[in-house]
């Protein structure tokens, strides 16, 4: 069951109200306390939105050419794994990553003054981080092109910020340039919101028991999530046949606080804000509990648990029925007994692959089926 005592709120605010020229006047606070915020049209509601796609156009059309460029984008990005070899694919990342570097200064502290209208000094991180996470059996076929850089064209696993030196009070902006689909999207757990989470070895937690059920997001294009970096989230591997491009930046209210030295060179200070209009995030927005928040996409969390059997096998009951299983996820191997049942389906914790309890089926055959006992 979830616990409700999780004080979290998701709040929804459509862009149209920032568009009008309101502002949020409570964003801050509330991010800080651990919620969640989806500005719906967000990268619109700031008019940033085009100038976003060209700087992805002009990079694709340096990688590829005119012709194909444009091909491509009539089919949209999300579909790249079709029309781009992974040599490709890593260097339109790596150009469009530069860019994008460049457009931070304009970009960030927009979102800060006009989305969440927060009005006081503060800093931006000047690395903006663009992610291309392809479906799953691309990836795997051009692995040595898009391992070597991991959270950009490698998909991220259970973290907080701190782990890789960002700030501890860095508040990000996760913005949809095409449409994220659970299955490819950014998982969130927020009863871990306030709890220690340790590094382990090979940037892995150092114990992922407990950790309860995450949220994930079906966004589109110009939404923006904006979410604490200390919240503990990760990457879905990818089990759709869309290519998720996303584009990620934070900022603090803070002196950013830094475990090390050259993440802190990238942060630079906020332009003032001009005055605006503000209203607070109850008058702006709609909030839901977490747990309102999964209905909207996950069946009713019934009495179901995970139990250990032995070093190799768990036992999963659902409904009355009991399923032995493999206990390490095929993917990285972690430990399924500490993964969450959603959809009646066993759920691995670190990147939240899933598995028929019944059969060991994964989400298709791209992925390596779980053990079941013969
Ligand atoms: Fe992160």
């Amino acid at each position: 069951m979830h616990n409700e005592s999780c004080s979290i709120r998701i709040w929804t605010v459509p862009g149209e109200r920032l568009f009008a020229g309101e502002r949020i006047s409570n964003a801050v606070e509330a991010l800080n306390q651990g919620d969640i915020l989806i500005i719906r049209n967000g990268l619109q509601a700031v008019n940033l939105w085009t100038e976003g796609c060209d700087i992805l156009q002009k990079c694709l059309r340096k990688i590829v050419g005119r012709d194909r460029a444009r091909f491509i984008e009539g089919v949209g990005l999300e579909h790249m794994h079709r029309h781009l070899s992974a040599d490709e694919t890593a260097r339109f990342n790596d150009l469009a990553h530069e860019k994008y570097n460049r457009w931070t200064r304009t970009m960030v502290p927009t979102l800060v003054r006009q989305a969440i209208g927060y009005e006081g000094p503060g800093y931006f991180d000047r690395n903006a981080v663009i992610r291309f996470f392809l479906p799953h059996t691309n990836y795997v076929a051009g692995k040595s092109d898009f391992e070597k850089r991991p959270g950009y064209t490698k998909p991220q696993g259970l973290h907080i910020d701190s782990w890789f030196g960002h700030a501890t009070a860095g508040l990000n902006f996760w913005i949809a340039l095409r449409p994220v689909r659970r299955g490819h999207g950014l998982a969130i757990y927020p009863d871990k919101w306030g709890k220690p989470f340790l590094r382990g070895a090979d940037t892995k937690p150092a114990d992922y028991s407990g950790m309860g059920f995450p949220i994930t997001f079906d966004l589109d294009v110009g939404d923006t999530l904006v979410f604490h970096g200390e919240h503990v989230h990760s990457s879905e591997l990818n089990s759709t046949d869309l290519t998720r491009v996303v584009l990620t930046n934070r900022f603090c209210v803070t002196q950013p606080i830094v475990t090390e030295k050259e993440s802190m060179a990238m942060w630079q200070p906020l332009p003032k804000a001009r005055p605006a209009r503000h209203q607070e995030l109850q008058q702006l927005g709609t909030p839901q509990t977490v747990s309102e928040f999964r209905a909207s996409y996950a069946s009713p969390e019934t009495n179901g648990f995970i139990e250990v059997v032995d070093a190799a096998w768990c036992r999963v009951t659902e409904g009355g029925v009991s399923r032995t299983v493999g206990r390490f996820c095929t993917h990285e191997g972690a430990d399924l007994s500490c993964g969450y049942l959603q959809n009646g389906r066993l759920y691995c914790p670190f990147h939240h692959l899933h598995f028929d309890p019944a059969t060991g089926k994964a989400p298709h055959d791209g992925f390596k089926p779980l053990k079941v006992p013969a």
